[in-house]
């Protein structure tokens, strides 16, 4: 078959999944744990998925119920990808899990078997092994190990691949092979069939081996290649949390070299860390320990400063976010004025919308609330579904009491108004343009443009006033 219409075969990804992960020391699934905000799993589904696969079928065992349950969620936005799960119950190895598949297998095709605990493989490692696979043959991953033990040695004679053996069932003289399987291999679905059919337990695991189909390959002169790559990190599995953080760093590292090709200035490429998207335009500088998650942009020159949690966000050019900021828009977002100043130590929640050049201070929280071009809240404040108005100046310590207990409202503070300190601002309430709260006011009625309102008991200054004095004893 020419390479062109090997290409143009369906794709079938198998992914194991039913192992019980028992070095995670921990009560969720291992494919369930997080790498860079993403379960191990979903970023295997995500690559299969960027392949234009056919169908992927997730095999199941340990923990099945919740492995499966947000697979269907993952997969909501690949309409064209046939998703499939199977159970293996009991786990006899890696050959009886891929037995389960063969029923949802077709007979045409390329099946391609990936790891559900290898989560950093990448799209073009894969194009290539199925390339090598070229729709009849069998294609092993391999990779050189420093350490192989407990690996499945790959043995060859004149270069070309005889067999896979075991760590458990190899030689003294096999064991010092430093070549080994991934776990990934690709092959004709009708002959991964016809193989898996013939396997046995006969080994000191006794379990059933799906390297065992290279015997078995080799013996019906079908080609086995065995492509070796050179990136350990895309087919390091993880087992241990020590593993799970080493493959996390080296993620990040990945993803921070990327950025800074791209022009973005980091600190400290060490210490950055990405869970999710980032977009930078030019000449973003972001000092050391942000962590991004979610979709966040960074528009033009934009500054991040040191500690700064920033998830689901637009931050527009020229802004500044000062040290120890947190944002998150989780469904609603927060967008970042051009220009504006956040922080240090401020706190942006879910439909934050500030303008351009908006000062957001210290230990100030603000959740669902526009603020136009110039507003300031420079200290110790909270904005929560208000509107605020053009060049407003809101005083430190004051708060929108926007919830009476079972309903929120809004406030409506107009362009230019003067909110002093440590005022109250009940809503529903609207303060007119340009009028002013004095300090210290508990604001329950709407204000006329330009008036002042005062709502606080009166001073009263008593003369001569001794204070009480400690008594003798
Ligand atoms: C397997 C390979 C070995 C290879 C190594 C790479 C076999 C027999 N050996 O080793 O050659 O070097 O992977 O990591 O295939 N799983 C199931 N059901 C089972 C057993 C395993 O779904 O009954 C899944 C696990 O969840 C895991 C994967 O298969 O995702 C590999 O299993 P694991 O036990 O880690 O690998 P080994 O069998 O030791
Ligand atoms: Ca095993």
């Amino acid at each position: 078959m020419s390479q062109s219409n090997a290409t143009l075969l369906p794709i079938d990804v198998v992914i194991m999944a039913a192992g019980k992960g028992t070095r995670m020391k921990s009560a969720l699934p291992k494919v369930l744990h997080k790498l860079a905000g993403r379960p191990l799993l979903r970023h295997v589904i995500d690559t299969a998925s960027s392949l234009s696969a056919r169908s992927i079928t997730v095999i199941t065992g340990h923990g099945a119920t919740e492995v499966e349950r947000p697979l269907q969620d993952w997969m909501s936005h690949r309409g064209d990808i046939s998703l499939k799960t199977v159970r293996q119950e009991p786990q006899l190895g890696t050959g009886h899990a891929v037995q389960q598949a063969v029923p949802v297998l077709p007979d045409d095709g390329v099946c391609l078997i990936l790891n559900g605990d290898v989560p950093l493989i990448e799209v073009d490692t894969l194009r290539q092994l199925l390339a090598d696979c070229a729709g009849e043959r069998l294609a092993l991953l391999t990779v050189d190990m420093p350490d192989p033990t407990g690996y499945g040695r790959i043995v060859r004679e004149s270069g070309a691949v005889r067999a896979i053996i075991e760590h458990k069932d190899a030689s003294e003289a096999q064991r010092q092979i430093a070549e080994i399987y991934t776990g990934v291999m690709a092959l004709p679905n009708a002959r991964l069939k016809a193989w898996l059919a013939r396997l046995t337990n006969d080994n000191v695991q006794k379990e059933y081996y799906l390297t065992d189909i290279v015997k078995f390959a080799v013996a019906d002169g079908a080609g086995v290649v065995g492509s070796k790559t050179a990136d350990r990190v895309q087919v390091d599995g993880v087992n241990s949390p020590v593993q799970l953080a080493e493959l996390e760093r080296a993620y990040q590292l990945r993803v921070a070299r990327r950025l800074m090709e791209q022009g973005v200035r980091l600190a400290d490429p060490a210490r950055f860390d990405l869970r999710g998207e980032l977009i930078c335009e030019q000449d973003v500088e972001i000092d050391v320990n942000c962590i991004f998650e979610g979709k966040v942009d960074l528009g033009e020159g934009v500054r991040i400063g040191a500690n700064c949690v920033i998830a689901n966000a637009h931050i527009a050019a020229g802004a500044v976010i000062h040290p120890f900021t947190h944002i998150e828009g989780e469904k609603l977002g927060v967008s970042v004025g051009p220009g504006a100043l956040i922080g240090p130590f401020a706190r942006l929640r879910p439909g934050a919308d500030l303008g351009a050049e908006v000062h957001i201070g210290n230990f100030v929280e603000v959740k669902n609330s526009t603020l136009a071009k110039g507003a300031k809240a420079n200290h110790l404040a909270y904005l929560g579904d208000a509107t605020v108005g053009e060049r407003v100046n809101y005083g430190a310590g004051s708060i929108t009491a926007n919830y009476d207990g079972a309903n929120k409202h809004r406030t409506v503070i107009e362009d230019d108004v003067h909110v002093g300190s440590n005022c109250v601002l009940v809503a529903p309430v609207t303060l007119g343009k340009g009028g002013t709260v004095g300090g210290g006011s508990t604001i329950t009625k709407d204000m006329p443009p330009g008036s002042l309102g005062v709502a606080r008991g009166k001073q009263v200054n008593l003369a001569n006033w001794n204070r009480p004095v400690k008594k003798k004893p």
